[in-house]
């Protein structure tokens, strides 16, 4: 596929009612020829719209299979307009020379900022009064309430979210300890702690920011709850397997932990009709959300304006950088030569062969940009020369091409 055309005839379609920056953002750039869609599309409709489209952005709920991608002749990159790509077929579509990107960190103010709200509700006993409330009882005393200020927050997983929680939690006056497999730098006056042993017995409320992994799955068991000080507290909105939820509840209903706040979990339903059942419900000093934690308007926009700028600058001037499955290749503005993009299966000699091209053509190179992965390869190339129909044509030609695209 070779793609050089102007802005208003590039397609883009964006389903499942993605916020409408992310429309704002194309239009900024010159994308007017955008078409939006409230919800999914069914599987034939999404096939037959998929063919006239260079860029398309889903949310989580749209598939698109190693089929769908290969009947989208003119797909040039997919934006997930949310955290996880698992809906993107995304070995399938690198083989087939389409990036796909996303927004890992688009909602990361929005857990923080959760966390910071349950860190002090928990540390007042707010959850099991409230509670009370509702059943008409008047809990008021002062028995078991804290203030934050002073007090010691634990943060396993120092990450994007773990550092920006740390440092507003700093605002209100806790002391921070953190432990991460991976160094990190303290913000503040927060520190980093040897082990996980050392958090669980420092934090009065510890809080989980670890991805989901083979190491992480089950880490705060039983064993780990019982090192945790008395009347401490945990928050996980992290992934659900991260904490044994039999183990914590057992913790709260001996009174070892002062209450819990958890916002994901092992099993969760897969849509708003579907119940939700866990140990944890009917425990009073437990707080528990459906996976809300990254879900408010500020993050849909982040994350619209995020992806769509990916897109664009895929469009504009082929930077992959951000992509899940391509390799990563950050490019200078495209100014004055004309920019190839050749995407190719990553094998022996590729290389060799398209300078081959551009030197039978008498073509400089002004400029070249070369990343792979096992399986695929992508090389940029700035060139002097107006006349770019020949070396696409013998670039075509390589038994190794997957795609090649120009920019003007
Ligand atoms: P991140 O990748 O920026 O940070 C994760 C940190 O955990 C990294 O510093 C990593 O080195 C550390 N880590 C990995 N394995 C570890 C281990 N075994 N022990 C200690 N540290 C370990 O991720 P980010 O953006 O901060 O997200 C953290 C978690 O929050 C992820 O699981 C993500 O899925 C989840 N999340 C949940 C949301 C919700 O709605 N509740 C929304 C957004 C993210």
């Amino acid at each position: 596929m070779s793609l050089s055309l102007p802005k208003d005839k590039i397609r883009i379609l964006l389903l499942e009612g993605i916020d409408g920056s992310a429309v704002g953002q194309f239009e900024e750039a010159g994308y007017t020829n955008v078409e939006t869609a409230p919800g999914t599309l069914p599987d034939d409709e999404l096939a037959r719209r998929l063919e006239d489209v260079h860029f398309v952005g889903i949310r989580s709920r749209t598939k698109l299979t190693e089929q769908v991608l290969g009947a989208a002749r003119k797909l040039a990159a997919v934006g997930c307009f949310c955290i996880g790509t698992d809906q993107v077929a995304t070995t399938a579509a690198r083989r087939l020379g389409i990036p796909v990107f996303n927004a890992p960190y688009g909602n990361t103010r929005s857990v923080a900022e959760l966390v910071l709200a349950e860190i002090i509700l928990l540390m007042r006993g707010v959850p099991a009064r409230n509670a009370a409330a509702h059943r008409g009882e008047w809990l008021k005393s002062s028995e078991g309430s804290h203030e934050v200020r002073g007090k010691t927050l634990g943060i396993v997983g120092y990450g994007h979210i773990g550092m920006q929680l740390g440092v507003l939690a700093e605002g209100l006056g806790m002391q921070v300890v953190f432990f991460d497999t991976a160094p990190r730098l303290p913000l503040g006056n927060a520190r980093a702690a040897a082990s996980l042993d050392e958090v669980l017995g420092a934090a009065d409320v510890l809080t989980l920011h670890v991805p989901d992994t083979d190491a992480t799955r089950g880490m705060i068991g039983e064993r780990e709850l019982g090192r945790m000080r008395p009347g401490s507290h945990v928050i996980n909105a992290s992934r659900g397997g991260v904490v044994d939820i039999s183990a914590l509840a057992a913790a709260i209903r001996s009174g070892h932990l002062g209450g819990a706040a958890v916002d994901v979990f092992p099993q969760e339903p897969a849509s708003t009709r579907e119940p939700f059942a866990s140990e944890l419900q009917g425990l009073d000093n437990v707080l528990l959300t459906p996976h809300i934690g990254g879900s408010t308007h500020e993050a849909q926009q982040n994350i619209a304006i995020d992806v769509a700028t990916k897109l664009i600058q895929y469009s504009d001037n082929g930077s992959t950088v951000g992509a899940v499955n391509f390799p990563e290749v950050s490019l200078p503005d495209h100014v004055s030569a004309r920019r190839i993009l050749h995407i190719h299966r990553n094998e022996p000699g590729v290389l060799t062969a398209v300078n081959r091209v551009l030197a039978a053509n008498q073509v400089n190179i002004a400029g070249q940009y070369l990343q792979t992965l096992p399986d695929v390869g992508y090389v940029v190339m700035d060139v002097e020369t107006d006349d770019v129909a020949p070396l696409l044509d013998g670039l075509a030609a390589l038994d190794a091409t997957i795609r090649t695209r120009w920019l003007r």
